[in-house]
């Protein structure tokens, strides 16, 4: 039953002439009572197939004439070239067999321009049918861009001998505040999902120097934006011995990486989702330049923006600060108010932390949040007390810093906003099967 032969390897391979066996769905038909043009999808493209009355006899030519738009087939015949046709090739049908129809009894507009007619800017049609969105090239695209994220992720930290790590997701404490985390039962207790895999991390940091991860996070996150899931992936990294700016050079240098990785594994993706290819190149090659807080809040004022020192930027702000942007920056020194407790102090300065945010241009706004660690058992004790949290939850993460802590730092990188910046997608669920928001967890 294996497949031997992609669509896409008959139209840019040289099959001229060969007998095929492709395998697919039915992408549209069209055609008269003697001859039927079958576009045939697979997941590596579209292929235009001939089929004629005479040559596959008067059964397999009913069959395939009404065979519904996504009924899976398999068709051989000869392959031909034809510059006519889309991607140069057709196939000259000598039989079809269809595998798995569609029920005419469940009529449904499942062509890409029919999905989208029928959403009528309603969008929860498209969520709602998810699975045959699925199928339609712009989202076909999207999760082939995303798994070349996902690669250059993996191969960016391994490279560097960083180990892959893994951290629980039931967990019993905030990492990134309470008012975004999510409650679950947990046999008569409470437990919460992880907003994030940083302490864990760091616990094992003394044992492994470098860590990473790609793992989903949570966050109860009640506003619906184009740039909040309530389940997100994270890519989340950790090193020993590092300083702020050694971390935020590991956060540039994976985010050129992933551009790069973009460029040559999807250049027709990109081209395909209207992507100009010199501007990805930008990402890849040109250095992100740093800004420390207070310029940017200078900046935002001087734009007449309200916002004043000690504010966290949210996004109506950092989308006006990203627009002069031409390639990401990176914004360090927040005020300690604006952060959690593990971010370090800044020692020339106990206003500010040492940390970063590094923003997407093009309007995005922030894609990576990390820096340097509150790393002294008395100081973490100390930023708890400030907050006004308790350290029960803590205790194992205390502790680290009293059996030989030493100075370390991460960043966490919201992989599906790269995924949308990179591919240039309106809201964040394009770029993710089946996303989840305060309003939604099925299907
Ligand atoms: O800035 P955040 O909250 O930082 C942390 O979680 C740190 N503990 C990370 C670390 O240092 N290891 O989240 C990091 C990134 C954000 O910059 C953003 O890109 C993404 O995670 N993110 C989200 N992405 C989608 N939906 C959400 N609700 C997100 N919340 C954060
Ligand atoms: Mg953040």
């Amino acid at each position: 039953m294996a497949k031997d032969i992609w669509i896409g390897d008959v139209q840019n391979g040289d099959h001229d002439g060969a007998e095929v066996e492709l395998k697919g769905w039915v992408k549209r038909t069209r055609g008269s009572n003697k001859i039927r043009f079958v576009v045939l999808r697979d997941s590596t493209g579209t292929i235009q197939c001939v089929a004629k009355r005479d040559a596959v006899g008067d059964e397999q030519f009913e069959s395939i004439a009404s065979a519904l738009i996504e009924s899976s087939v398999i068709i051989k015949g000869t392959v031909n070239v034809d510059e006519r046709s889309d991607g140069g090739h057709e196939l000259i049908v000598s039989s079809i067999e269809i595998i798995g129809p569609v029920d005419p009894e469940r009529p449904f507009p499942i062509t890409e321009s029919a999905m989208k007619a029928a959403d009528g800017g309603e969008t929860e049609f498209l969520l709602d049918n998810r699975h045959l969105y699925l199928r339609t090239s712009r989202m076909t695209t999207m999760l082939k861009m995303r798994s070349s994220v996902f690669g250059a992720i993996h191969s960016y930290f391994r490279d560097l001998d960083f180990i892959e790590y893994q951290a629980p997701n039931f967990v019993a404490g905030a990492v990134e505040g309470g008012s975004t985390l999510f409650e679950v039962p947990y046999f008569g207790r409470k437990a919460y999902l992880t907003q994030s895999w940083q302490l864990y991390a760091e616990a094992a940091m003394p044992a492994l120097e470098r860590l990473y991860t790609i793992a989903p996070s949570f966050r109860a996150e009640k506003s619906r934006t184009r740039r909040h899931l309530t389940e997100f992936w994270h890519a989340e990294m950790e090193i020993a011995w590092a300083t702020n700016e050694e971390v935020m050079a590991h956060g540039e240098g994976v985010v050129r990486h992933i551009a790069s990785t973009l460029l040559s594994e999807r250049s027709t993706e990109l081209e395909a989702l209207g992507r100009d290819l010199e501007l990805i190149g930008r990402y890849a090659d040109t250095p992100f330049p740093r800004m420390r807080y207070d310029e940017a809040v200078e900046i935002l004022q001087g734009k007449g923006v309200d916002v004043s020192w000690g504010q966290d930027l949210d996004y109506s702000k950092e989308k006006i600060l990203t627009q002069d942007f031409d390639v990401p920056h990176f914004l360090t020194h927040y005020p300690k108010i604006a952060k959690p407790f593990y971010h370090r102090e800044d020692p020339t300065d106990d206003k500010y932390v040492l940390c970063h945010d590094l923003l997407a241009p093009e309007g995005y706004g922030e894609i990576i949040g990390g820096g340097e660690r509150t790393w002294s058992e008395e100081e973490i004790l100390a930023r708890l007390a400030e907050e006004g949290t308790s350290p029960e939850a803590y205790q194992f993460y205390i502790d680290t810093r009293s059996y030989g802590g030493v100075p370390h730092g991460g960043f966490g990188l919201g992989v599906d906003r790269v995924c949308s910046w990179l591919s240039g997608a309106d809201h964040i669920r394009e770029v993710i099967p089946f996303p989840r928001d305060s309003r939604r967890v099925t299907p």
